[in-house]
């Protein structure tokens, strides 16, 4: 296993490590991503997630260069072996696209309003693989079959606004998957659609990973969305690592308090007889951080270490990584339940 949990030898095709994203805001400059690191194998399934704010967009737009002006990054983002920090515009422009794509929340951001869907999808696969217009058109109906849009040859003639948010949600995936990359990064790709729609563009994402081989980054605040298709979970908390693991481990057996608050604070956990409870209070805003560690305030077992001592981020059994120095949800993993809480 390597240090992250992943069986070794299947070559990591993402690999991010130390990455931290700075931004100028109207207190000064101020990190908004800190030192994270996690990998993606082939064909697999990363989840990211935290609540508003934790860096989860940063951190995706960081791997495609499209971070905010003036926005300054360190560490390691290896894509294949090939490092993207760093590269310029041009070849950042190739990666993107060809090899990397973006899904965002908003389908509105993917699709032109006024194009129809062939100009659009043409255009792209037109632009990145040079491909001629018959062959574009072929790989064009090949994608909106595999997304499964119904009748994909009239689908090409209509424009986005003949389709539900679902129905654009899935265009939007196949643009991104028309030339073929190598990995997905899906951010927030769910949030504005209802749950059956939700859980059919689930389906199709995970259905992607096992028929083409792509990897896929999938980011939401939404634990529920995470816990059925994503191997291995990474949670935020105010731009770092909270607790990084394989999914049925991290969630099933939360052993950050934050990971336990988002598990006890889903609507779903009170279908297993547990009351619904949200985390108490709201996350940090950039410019009021709190020292030591940033979920502190919010957190029923912190120490007063907690509030000057920024956790390190440590490999505990089994792979997982957690970042919090008072463990206290250790004993419900090992066994015995905790003995009450302090
Ligand atoms: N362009 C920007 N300028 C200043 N602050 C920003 C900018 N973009 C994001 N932030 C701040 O950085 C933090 C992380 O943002 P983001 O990555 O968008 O969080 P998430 O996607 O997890 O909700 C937030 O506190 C947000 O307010
Ligand atoms: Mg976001």
């Amino acid at each position: 296993m390597s240090a992250d949990g992943r069986p070794t030898g299947t070559g990591a095709v993402l690999e991010v490590r130390d990455l931290s994203v700075a931004l100028r805001t109207s207190h000064g400059i101020r990190r908004a991503v800190n030192g994270i690191s996690f990998s993606i194998g082939q064909g697999e399934i990363l989840g990211i997630a935290g609540e508003s704010g934790s860096g989860k967009t940063l951190t995706a737009l960081s791997l495609l260069g499209l971070l905010p002006l003036g926005a300054r990054t360190s560490g390691s983002v290896r894509f294949e072996g090939r490092e993207l920090l760093g590269l310029r515009r041009r070849q950042l422009r190739e990666v993107r696209g060809k090899q990397v794509a973006l899904v965002s929340q908003d389908p509105a951001t993917s699709l032109h309003p006024l194009l129809r869907i062939d100009v659009q999808m043409t255009e792209h696969v037109r632009a990145h693989l040079g491909f001629s217009k018959e062959k574009a058109r072929e790989r064009a109906i090949e994608m909106l079959t595999a997304v499964r849009i119904p009748d994909p040859e009239s689908a090409l003639y209509a424009h986005p606004h003949q389709f539900s948010g679902g129905m654009r949600q899935r265009i939007a995936i196949a643009m991104a998957l028309a030339c073929e990359p190598r990995l997905l990064v899906a951010d927030e790709p769910t949030t504005a659609l209802d749950v059956t729609v939700q859980a059919g563009i689930l389906r199709l994402l995970d259905r992607l990973r096992r028929e083409r081989g792509v990897s896929v980054m999938i980011i939401t605040h939404d634990l529920g969305v995470l816990s059925s298709i994503s191997d291995r979970i990474c949670i935020l908390y105010g731009g770092r690592v909270a607790e990084y693991g394989v999914t049925p481990e991290v969630l099933g057996a939360p052993r950050h308090p934050y990971t336990e608050g988002l598990m006890r604070s889903l609507p779903s956990s009170s279908a297993s007889g547990a009351a619904m409870v949200p985390i108490q209070g709201s996350p940090p805003s950039l410019d009021a951080m709190p020292d030591g560690c940033t979920f502190h305030p919010r957190c029923e077992w912190a120490r007063e270490s907690c509030r000057t001592v920024v956790p390190t981020l440590r490999t505990v059994d089994g792979g997982r990584r957690l970042a919090c120095d008072v463990d206290p949800l250790a004993a419900a993993v090992a066994g015995p339940a905790p003995v009450g809480r302090s």
